[in-house]
């Protein structure tokens, strides 16, 4: 199954995809986490990365079209993948449209202020990339890998802002876009657990 998981910034995206790589035995590409890999190795598309993603705006579209295609490429996205986080934009949408066809796109829904909440309270594992809230995290450990959890830089509260603002502007569209085409099927995410949405996105998608 190729899918794409779409929505507004700490939705849930990058948690659901983890669960349902596991279950589907397809992975999960996220352009966020290859992007901050690329920061932490210095490479040259990490150079031009950080300020963006510091900042809350998106990386420019040739630079993350260039990851994709490449990613999309190795030999375990044969049987499929999660795109979470890519496309971004109207023109990421196109391009990917030239290079594959996607069975479904999910659009997680959260308000906004939910959105605030959980990302002032995530923590993230820079070892195994888990994710959590803080208020459900005993220690600043990782309870999977054992690594101290970080708060990304990009979950401070005035570029959370931004970035809420960049997702209307810049993403948002593209629910017209994909709904246009009938690929669209929309999880609403408010109150539920994360088993609760992962329910909801199996439900939605058949599976
Ligand atoms: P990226 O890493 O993709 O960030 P994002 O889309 O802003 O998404 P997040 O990772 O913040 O949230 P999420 O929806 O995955 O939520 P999560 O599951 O973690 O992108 C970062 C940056 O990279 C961008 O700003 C941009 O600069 C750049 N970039 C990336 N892709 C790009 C592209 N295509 N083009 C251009 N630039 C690009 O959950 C959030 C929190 O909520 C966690 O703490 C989690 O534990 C908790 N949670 C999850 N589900 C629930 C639930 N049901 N109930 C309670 N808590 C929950």
């Amino acid at each position: 199954m190729k899918l794409i998981f779409l929505g507004p910034p700490g939705a849930g995206k990058g948690t659901q995809a983890q669960k349902l790589m596991t279950e589907l035995n397809i992975p999960q590409i996220s352009t966020g986490d290859i992007l901050r890999k690329a920061i932490r190795e210095e490479t040259p598309t990490g150079l031009v990365a950080k300020g963006y993603i510091d900042r809350g705006e998106l990386v420019p579209d040739e630079v993350v079209i260039a990851i994709v295609r490449d990613r999309l490429q190795e030999k375990d996205c044969e049987n499929g993948y999660i795109l979470d986080g890519f496309p971004r934009t109207v023109p990421q949408a196109e391009v990917l449209d030239t290079i594959v066809s996607i069975d479904a796109v999910v659009d997680f829904e959260l308000p906004n202020e939910e959105i605030i909440n959980r990302l002032s309270g995530r923590r993230v594992c820079p070892k195994c990339n888990s994710t959590y809230h803080v208020s459900r995290l005993e220690s600043e450990d990782c309870p999977a890998c054992g690594e101290k959890v970080i708060q990304r830089k990009d979950d401070m509260p005035e570029t959370v802002l931004n970035r809420l603002q960049v997702y209307e502007k810049q993403t948002a569209p593209l629910i017209a876009y994909y709904k246009e085409k009938g690929a669209l099927r929309v999880v609403d995410c408010l109150g539920l657990t994360v088993e609760d949405v992962y329910a909801e996105v199996k439900k939605v998608l058949g599976i």
